[in-house]
């Protein structure tokens, strides 16, 4: 059907339904269905609004109306002199999704996950995300374990499940208080296993399908299926370097009911928000009555000045929820996360985690509050801090010393990862391909961006590996700059 007018075959008409509404809201209603229903394919031509009007014998401004709506909301977009078209940029798996529900099996198709990185083997070199395993209180961690599970045996056969151990959600309350600028009591906060899980519950709690929902371009790829997999309209909004560009999102999708944001480190450029920045994104979600995820997932690693308040602690309307997890300060597997969220909307969310059984293991829950409550996570943040300060500042020199004909380096707000960025943007693929073959595992910009014409560059890894093994990969990557560019 793609590219053909709907209105040459008038059996393909939406029927019209819902007849306590206005006319011409049953006409946005029912274009809206067909194409939420994989009726009418992204990019398909839709009727003139003459001819419309006299199918449904209604007048043409009826008609006007009702495309002016399915426009706005970006399921239409018109295209100067040549008519108006279903827009290309529809959630196509949601589409497919609702095509698929009919079927026998009614399977949501989609792109299975990217493959780990060689998982659970030593992380290769400038690999993301892998925290520093060997200087990890392995003996502590495990003696608190085994003590939990021996004094509380039938912990383990625990079958009511809550929102969070509470000694575990008063320590995190504490520390959220104490250190990050947030203003929570214990009883806003849910414990699920892992941040990735808290977007999931925020997006299928608070959205519908068909609704937008506006990202960071580029931004975290687990914050884009989230969306994509409950059928939300992401809206990419660009960053500049003060992060999210409000006024564009402003421009583009006022009425977005979400916005995703990674303020106090941008995820993967890694620039933080300034205030100014983080009061207009607040006035906007107050003024439209819509919500802010903040996502604040390694600001434990600043190196340089104070740690950047949370934007929930300024928040005066309620709107923020604020997400953190231990993936990064301690180590992914433990699958530990958490969400603070409004007093308003914490009955609603506590539903949807009982309702998809999303509570990390209650022996992991108290190993981690007996961690936090002695003393030990405090202690093994400020080891790590200082010793993956060190790290990023001698893999910075590095690079300039070696590759500043190749590349600039991003913003230097600390993290788990040095951003770069080519100087020549045309080789990207190529150098990840030559890295990947000599055992260097590089993250492209453009695999977290809305399209491939996004800065190019590569994230690096450097918090698991040691000082001399960064200059020497650094040096590698230097040769291969040079045979390619
Ligand atoms: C920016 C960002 N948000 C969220 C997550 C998800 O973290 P979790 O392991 O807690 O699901 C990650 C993990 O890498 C991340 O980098």
């Amino acid at each position: 059907m793609s590219g053909k007018p709907v209105v040459q075959d008038k059996a393909k008409l939406p029927r019209l339904r819902r007849l306590d509404l206005p006319m011409y809201e049953r006409i946005y209603q029912a274009f809206r269905d067909t194409i939420l229903n994989g009726q009418v394919f992204p990019g398909a031509r839709l009727p003139a609004t003459r001819a419309l009007a006299q199918h449904y014998g209604v007048s043409r401004n009826t008609i006007i109306q009702a495309y002016d709506q399915l426009a706005s909301e970006g399921y239409f977009e018109t295209r100067h002199g040549s008519g108006t078209y279903v827009a290309n940029e529809l959630p196509e798996n949601f589409v497919l999704s609702r095509q698929l529900s009919g079927t026998k099996k009614g399977v949501l198709k989609t792109k299975p996950p990217d493959k780990l990185w060689n998982a659970g083997k030593p992380p290769r070199p400038f690999q993301i995300g892998v925290p520093d395993m060997e200087r990890f209180p392995t003996e502590t961690w495990l003696k608190l374990y085994a003590k939990h599970v021996r004094s509380s045996p039938y912990s383990l056969a625990n079958y009511e499940l809550e929102d969070g151990h509470s000694s575990l959600k008063n320590t995190i309350a504490s520390y959220l208080n104490t250190r990050k600028g947030v203003r929570c009591s214990s009883k806003q906060i849910l414990v699920l296993p892992g941040s990735q899980q808290a977007q999931e519950l925020v997006v299928r709690s608070l959205l519908r399908p068909g609704d937008q929902a506006w990202i960071e371009d580029p931004c975290y790829r687990g914050t884009r299926s989230a969306l994509r997999q409950n059928g939300i309209k992401a809206i990419p909004v660009p960053l500049d370097e003060n992060g999210l560009d409000v006024s564009y999102g402003l421009k583009k999708a006022p009425k977005a009911g979400l916005a995703i944001v990674t303020p106090s480190h941008q995820y993967p450029i890694g620039c933080s928000m300034p205030i100014g920045r983080r009061l207009e994104l607040l006035q906007w979600a107050n003024e439209s009555e819509s919500w802010i995820l903040e996502d604040d997932y390694d600001s434990e690693y600043r190196y340089r000045g104070k740690p950047i308040p949370a934007m929930q602690g300024i928040d005066e309307g309620n709107r923020v929820l604020y997400m953190g997890t231990f993936s990064k300060c301690l180590f992914p597997d433990i699958r530990i996360g958490y969400l603070v969220a409004p007093f308003s909307i914490l009955d609603a969310l506590k539903e949807m985690q009982a309702t998809t059984g999303s509570y990390p293991p209650i022996a992991m829950q108290a190993t981690l509050a007996a961690f936090m409550h002695d003393g030990h996570f405090e202690r093994h943040i400020r080891r790590m801090r200082s010793r993956y300060s060190k790290l990023y500042y001698s893999l910075i020199e590095a690079l300039e010393k070696n590759c500043s004909d190749y590349l600039t380096i991003g913003p230097r707000e600390g993290g788990m990862h040095v951003t770069v960025f080519l100087k020549d943007t045309s080789k990207t693929a190529t150098i990840q391909e030559e890295a990947g073959k000599q055992g260097i595992a590089l993250s492209p910009i453009f695999k977290y961006a809305s399209s491939k014409d996004s800065a190019q560059g590569f994230l690096l890894g450097f918090s698991c590996f040691g000082g001399k093994q960064l200059i020497s990969s650094t040096r590698q990557l230097k040769k291969i700059f040079e045979t390619i560019m």
